[in-house]
């Protein structure tokens, strides 16, 4: 228990749980579900909960839960996925969510996790900490039945309508397979598929109850709901192709919808999809976020999690100025595969800890970050040898919010 400005940041207690719940609404301004609780409990156990306290009063709380996460390489990396981050309207700008970052963050080391990730309701709030964005969404709009396919895109079919009870058997699977292709992608606990996909309360939410498609390879799922203009919308919530034959094909039934003036999805830098029709115009993107956040705690141990896309002989530089994560480290990678130890040689390369995070699942570069004076390189050849190395084969993403 640490005791600061008044307040005391302690670990929940089981019977808090409706505390904190309304602190979350306020702060949030949302509606809490009473049916959604028992599995967010489950998702996020209590038990991991830190809270702020100002005498009988809770002001501030943060959980999370370890996940497992795939990186570039088809490999994986164990990491804090932390969540439900609130200060009490009463309570703001005296440190409390500095408070509780410094207790998580010890946690994470004293579990040995290399990375924390989460996603941030701000953009401004957690560079300080060592944060950067690191997965990318567009967000986009397609005019419904105005989409032609290219006489070169296949239709390889094999995709039926599943009934919820299907869904139940085959989603939770072909999500499995999915997430450990794509980097950012977590395992998903069934008790988070049962909160925000199967639970009765998700199913009789405003609009159609969720529809879901289902390929071998893949599957979709969308609702419809008419909008303010009265146009019928569908929204495309989950779209996990495995394969590019289970991603055409499950994109020629959404864009076959009839009666639909709208379909909105969100799609990677590199979706194909635009370039599967005549013309490409027709994916508009309305908005782009960033998707999740990480910050590395352990330098050595994330970077050799992952694998790379060429060779490396390097030396970096790495300032943390929130922890003590930074330092030097010799990076050396071959056929994709990295070493990594500290070092005292002079550094070919400089950044943050926070560009470091942003780099990590291969979606942002290196180049855009050094154009900006983000990182510092000794020479164009290591900037260019660094920012090739960190891409990634398939883009990151999201496998689901929390
Ligand atoms: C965001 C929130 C958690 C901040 O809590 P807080 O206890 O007021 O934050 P702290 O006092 O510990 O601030 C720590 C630092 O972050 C900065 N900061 C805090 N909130 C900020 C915001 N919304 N925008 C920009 N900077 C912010 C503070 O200025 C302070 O900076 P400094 O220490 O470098 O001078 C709180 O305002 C909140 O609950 N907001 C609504 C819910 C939310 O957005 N939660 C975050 C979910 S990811």
């Amino acid at each position: 228990m640490a005791s600061t400005n008044g307040f005391l940041v302690r670990s929940a207690r089981a019977d808090e749980r409706a505390e904190i719940l309304r602190l979350s609404e306020i702060c949030f301004g949302i509606r809490v579900n009473p049916a959604d609780t028992e599995f967010g409990t489950q998702v996020f156990p209590t038990e991991r909960a830190l809270v702020a306290v100002d005498g009988d009063q809770i002001v501030g709380h943060a959980n999370d839960r370890v996940m497992t996460v795939t990186v570039p390489g088809e490999r994986t990396v164990q990491a804090s996925g932390v969540t439900s981050v609130v200060v009490a309207p009463t309570h703001r700008r005296r440190g409390i969510l500095r408070a509780l970052y410094t207790r998580l963050h010890e946690r994470s080391e004293s579990e040995k996790l290399p990375l924390t990730i989460f996603t941030a309701s701000e953009g401004t709030i957690y560079g300080r900490f060592g944060y950067g964005p690191t997965v990318v969404a567009n967000e986009i709009s397609i005019r419904g039945r105005t989409a032609e396919f290219r006489s070169t895109t296949p239709d390889p079919g094999g995709v039926r309508m599943a009934t919820l009870e299907q869904a139940k058997t085959v989603l939770p699977e072909i999500y499995d397979r999915w997430r450990r292709l794509v980097p950012g992608a977590q395992i998903r606990p069934e008790a988070r598929w049962q909160q925000r996909v199967f639970a009765d309360a998700v199913q009789n939410e405003g609009g159609s109850p969720p529809f879901f498609l289902v390929h071998p390879d893949g599957y979709a799922i969308f609702r419809r709901a008419w909008n303010d203009a009265g146009k019928n919308v569908a929204t495309v919530q989950e779209l996990r192709p495995i394969t590019p034959e289970a991603h055409i094909a499950l994109w020629r039934v959404l864009l076959s919808l009839d009666l639909v003036s709208t379909i909105e999805a969100e799609l990677t830098d590199h979706d194909p999809l635009p370039y599967l029709v005549t013309d490409p115009r027709l994916v508009k993107v309305t908005g782009r976020h960033d998707a999740l956040w990480a910050r590395v705690m352990d330098v050595p141990a994330a970077l050799s999690a992952r694998t790379y896309r060429r060779d490396l002989d390097i030396v970096l530089s790495v300032q943390d100025p929130f922890r003590a994560a930074g330092g030097s480290f010799a990076l050396r990678v071959r056929d994709g595969i990295a070493e990594c130890e500290p070092t005292d040689r002079a550094p070919d390369l400089e950044l943050g800890i926070d560009v470091l995070g942003s780099l990590y699942f291969g979606a942002y570069r290196a180049r855009a970050f050094a154009a900006a004076n983000r990182i510092q390189a000794k020479d164009p050849g290591t900037l260019r040898a660094f920012d090739e190395a960190f891409t990634s084969e398939r883009d990151a993403e999201l496998g689901w919010f929390f």
